[in-house]
């Protein structure tokens, strides 16, 4: 296990807001899914115009996302990264860690199979990344 891998408890899937209609059953698949990162103050996560390969959500700790003219923090329970992989896009902005943060990566071959079987989590995706201008 690398450094900065932690491991990912039950606690922590079940607490995602986006995780919450999930059955027991459904929280255990998508715990094997999901990968651990923690990140340093200052590290960036996803830049802007890179190839996108996963999103994330955050376990604990915030993190910042550099748009035009402002930066919009985003918390424990929050994710990001959804946008490239709904759109098959690259990111569309640039994401850094505030504060140290730990992060639940879940790669983008098992969000499609998570949504294809979730349809109101896929729903609920679909709307937060439209809000953020990901149409
Ligand atoms: P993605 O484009 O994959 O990578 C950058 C991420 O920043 C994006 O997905 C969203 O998760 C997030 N993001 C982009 N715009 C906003 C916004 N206006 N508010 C909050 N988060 C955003």
């Amino acid at each position: 296990i690398h450094r900065r891998d932690f491991v990912v408890t039950w606690s922590m899937v079940a607490r995602v807001p986006l995780f919450a209609d999930l059955d027991a059953h459904e929280i255990a698949t998508v715990m094997q899914c999901l990968r651990s990162r923690s990140c340093i103050p200052g590290e960036v996560i996803v830049r802007k115009g890179d190839e996108a390969h996963s999103m994330y959500l955050i376990a604990s700790g915030d993190v910042e996302v550099v748009l035009p003219g402002e930066h919009v923090r985003l918390g424990p329970g929050d994710f990001f990264g959804e946008i490239a992989i709904l759109r098959r896009r690259r990111r569309s902005a640039t994401v850094k860690a505030s504060t140290h943060c730990r992060l639940l990566v879940l790669d983008a071959d098992d969000l499609h199979e998570l949504l294809e079987a979730n349809p109101s989590i896929a729903a609920h995706l679909h709307k937060v990344a439209q809000s953020r201008g990901g149409r």
